[in-house]
C-alpha cells in the first residue's frame, strides 16, 4: 500500500517523470501548490532547468528512479510519457511501496499494442473502426486489396506518434505495409507475442470520417473523473496536411464534445474500458486518453487509447484547471477521486507548437532560441525540445516549444498566442497559423 498517512501541514517532495511539454506543465502546475515542497523532473528540459522551482534528476529506469524516489522520501510521483509506464514503473515503485500516478504495465497495454487494444475493444463491444491485425505482409497485401481505399495502416507498437498512414490509395497502404513489416525502419517498440517474441506487426483498419477529439480521465481504480476536453492538431500542416507528428496545437475545450457526445463517450467507450479491464484481470489506474472519431449524428469511436495525458493537449488543459493538482492527484492515488470535483476556469485555452527544422523526420538540434517571454497569468511557454547549455536555450528535439495562453473564447486565447510567437525565434522553426479553427468563433 502506498503511504498515504502524511500530514496536510508537511509540504512534500514530488517527481514528475519525463521530459517534454507535458511535463513541463505538470511541473508547473504542481509547483502553485501548498502542499508541494519540492518539484523534481527527470530528465526536464531547459524550461525546468531555467526554474528554480524544479530539480533536475538524471535517472531514466523505473529501478533507479525508484530507488532515488525511496531514498528522497518522493510522496507522489506522476509519469507523463508511455515508454517508463509500458516498462513497468508504476509496478515498480508499488512494489516498494511508493505513491504513483499512472497504469501499471499490463494496463499500459492499452497503448503500447495497438493489436491489444483492437482485440479489447472488439471482445468488450466498445465501438472503434473494424479491423484485421497481420504480421506476414502478403495475407496484409491482400486483405488490403480486398478492402480498397482509403485504409489505415498502423504498426503495431509505440512509434511516438509516427506510426499510423492513412492511405488513401492502395499504392500508399501497400507501401505502408512493407515499410512497416519488412523494413521495419521507424524505430517501432514491437510489443511481443504470445510466445514473448517481438515481431513486426501491423494492424489494418477501416477509414473512419469525422472530427477527432481528444477524452481524457482519471482513473483510480473505483471511480472515473473526467478532464476538461480538449483537440489536438496532428497533422503539421496548415489545414490538416503533411504529415502525422505527436501534435502541432491543442485547444481546450473541444465544442465538439457537446454534453451528448460527451455522455456518450462515457457510457460507451471509457466506463466499458474501465469495466472490461477489470473483467479481464487488470484495475486501470491513471489518465486513460481516448482518441475519439465523433461523425455528424453525434456517435462516437475509438481511434486508440493513450494510457497517459496527451501532449500538447496537457498545457492547455492544465492552464484552465483551477483544482489544486497535487490534491487531484493525491486523492487519484488514494482511491479518493469521488471525494473532489474538478474546478476549470471557464476561459478558453490554446497551445501553438513550434517545431524544430526537419520535424517530423528528421528535426535538427542545436539551433539556439531567443525571445522568450516571461510566463505570466495569462500566458506560458513550455518548453518540450530544448536544453539549457553555455548558449543558453538550444533546441534539442522535434517540438521544442509550446506556447499557451488563456483567453475569453479560443480565438482570444489564439489571437494572444499568435501576438507572442514572433518575439520567439530559432532556425528553421515551423509552427501552424491555425491552431483552433475547428473551434470557430467559440
Ligand atoms: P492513432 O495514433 O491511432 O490515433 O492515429 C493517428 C491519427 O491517424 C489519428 O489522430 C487520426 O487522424 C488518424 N487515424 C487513425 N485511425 C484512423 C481511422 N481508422 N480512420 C481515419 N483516420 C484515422
Ligand atoms: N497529442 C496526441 C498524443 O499525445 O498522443
Amino acid at each position: 500500500m502506498p503511504r498515504s498517512n502524511v500530514k496536510a501541514s508537511v509540504r512534500m517532495n514530488v517527481l514528475v517523470v519525463g521530459g517534454g511539454g507535458r511535463e513541463h506543465a505538470l511541473a508547473w502546475k504542481l509547483a502553485q501548490s501548498e502542499k508541494v515542497d519540492k518539484v523534481f523532473v527527470a530528465p526536464g528540459n531547459g524550461g525546468t532547468a531555467l526554474d528554480a522551482r524544479f530539480t533536475p534528476v538524471n535517472l531514466s529506469t523505473p529501478q533507479d528512479l525508484c530507488a532515488w524516489a525511496a531514498a528522497e522520501t518522493i510522496a507522489l510521483t506522476v509519469v507523463g510519457p508511455e515508454a517508463p509506464l509500458a516498462a513497468g514503473i508504476v509496478d515498480e515503485f508499488r512494489a516498494h511501496g511508493l505513491r504513483i500516478f499512472g497504469p501499471t504495465q499490463a494496463a499500459a497495454q492499452l497503448e503500447s499494442s495497438k493489436a491489444f487494444s483492437k482485440a479489447f475493444m472488439k471482445r468488450h463491444g466498445i465501438p472503434t473502426a473494424a479491423y484485421e491485425a497481420f504480421t506476414d505482409a502478403t495475407a496484409a497485401h491482400a486483405y488490403v486489396d480486398a478492402q480498397g481505399a482509403p485504409i489505415v495502416v498502423k504498426a503495431d507498437g509505440l512509434a511516438a506518434g509516427k506510426g499510423v498512414v492513412v492511405a488513401m490509395t492502395l499504392a500508399e497502404a501497400h507501401e505502408a505495409i512493407d515499410f512497416m513489416l519488412l523494413d521495419n525502419t521507424l524505430g517501432v517498440v514491437h510489443a511481443a507475442g504470445d510466445d514473448g517474441v517481438a515481431v513486426p506487426r501491423v494492424v489494418i483498419e477501416e477509414f473512419l470520417t469525422g472530427e477527432e477529439a481528444s477524452f481524457i480521465v482519471l482513473c483510480d481504480g473505483k471511480n472515473v473523473t473526467a478532464l476538461a476536453t480538449s483537440q489536438d492538431h496532428k497533422r503539421l500542416g496548415d489545414g490538416d496536411t503533411g504529415p502525422n507528428t505527436g501534435g502541432m496545437g491543442a485547444y481546450s475545450p473541444a465544442p465538439v464534445v457537446t454534453p451528448d457526445v460527451h455522455g456518450r463517450a462515457m457510457r460507451e467507450i471509457i466506463l466499458p474500458t474501465i469495466k472490461g479491464m477489470k473483467a479481464d484481470g487488470i484495475v486501470y489506474t491513471g489518465f486513460l486518453y481516448a482518441g475519439l472519431m465523433i461523425d455528424a449524428q453525434g456517435h462516437v469511436k475509438t481511434l486508440e487509447f493513450n494510457c497517459r495525458l496527451g501532449d500538447p493537449e496537457t498545457q492547455p488543459i492544465l492552464m484552465r484547471l483551477k483544482s489544486d493538482l497535487f490534491d487531484v492527484l493525491w486523492a487519484a492515488t488514494g482511491e479518493k477521486l469521488d471525494q473532489l470535483e474538478l474546478q476549470w476556469d471557464r476561459r478558453a485555452a490554446l497551445g501553438v507548437v513550434m517545431a524544430a527544422h526537419g520535424y517530423p523526420m528528421n528535426p535538427r538540434k542545436g539551433d539556439v532560441v531567443t525571445g522568450l517571454p516571461k510566463d505570466c497569468d495569462d500566458l506560458v511557454v513550455f518548453h518540450a525540445g530544448t536544453i539549457k547549455n553555455d548558449s543558453g536555450i538550444c533546441t534539442s528535439g522535434g517540438r521544442v516549444l509550446c506556447v499557451t495562453a488563456l483567453g475569453d473564447s479560443v480565438k482570444a486565447a489564439q489571437q494572444r498566442v499568435y501576438d507572442a510567437i514572433p518575439d520567439i525565434q530559432f532556425a528553421g522553426a515551423q509552427y501552424r497559423r491555425d491552431i483552433g479553427y475547428r473551434a470557430g468563433k467559440s
